[in-house]
């Protein structure tokens, strides 16, 4: 069987965006002020003892250096019901991001949004320099799911790459 291969790095960003990954929306509370920004690139069970998690961050995040600074992060695994939501969580104006999606701040300046998947509160254990992006290494403090939510699964739907 033949497969076509891509190698500009425009290309492989295009295909992997048909492959399916869960959105995390990493919050915290700021100078007073919740923030918060998604990442499909979130993955928890890196290690078990201790418990880690790991984001990958673009460069060129205006929200990280923020929340990065906050002692502790809020992490939400959305689920089905945020679907019409992930998007305005992503918004340019940040302030925007949360109008109208109902989150909660927990005592450690965690903010966790309502009706998730799962919730975890994480502090930054480790940050490695990884080409334009940082991979950020969670230690997971706390976790606490919602069996009746199911994890929203986010992904491009397929389309044939252009002929070369
Ligand atoms: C579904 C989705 C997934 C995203 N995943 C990531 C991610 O894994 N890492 C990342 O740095 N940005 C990711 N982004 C982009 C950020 O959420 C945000 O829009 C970007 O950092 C620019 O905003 P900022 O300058 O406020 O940080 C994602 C956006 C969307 C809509």
């Amino acid at each position: 069987m033949q497969h076509e291969f891509v190698g500009d790095p425009l290309d492989i960003r295009e295909a992997i965006a048909e492959i399916p990954s869960v959105v995390a929306a990493i919050a915290a509370r700021v100078a007073g002020a919740p923030v918060v920004m998604v990442a499909t690139s979130f993955t928890v069970g890196v290690s078990y003892d201790p418990p880690l998690a790991t984001i990958a961050v673009q460069h060129s995040s205006t929200t990280w250096p923020d929340l990065a600074a906050a002692p502790v992060l809020g992490i939400s695994v959305l689920a089905e019901g945020h679907a019409e939501q992930t998007r305005q969580l992503a918004s340019r104006d940040r302030a925007q991001r949360l109008v109208g999606v109902p989150h909660v701040d927990t005592g450690s300046g965690a903010v966790l949004l309502d009706g998730a998947h799962s919730w975890l509160e994480c502090s930054v254990e480790a940050v490695h320099r990884a080409g334009d992006h940082d991979i950020v290494v969670l230690r997971v403090l706390r976790f606490a799911r919602d069996a009746a939510n199911a994890a929203l699964v986010w992904h491009r739907p397929a389309r044939r790459l252009s002929p070369r």
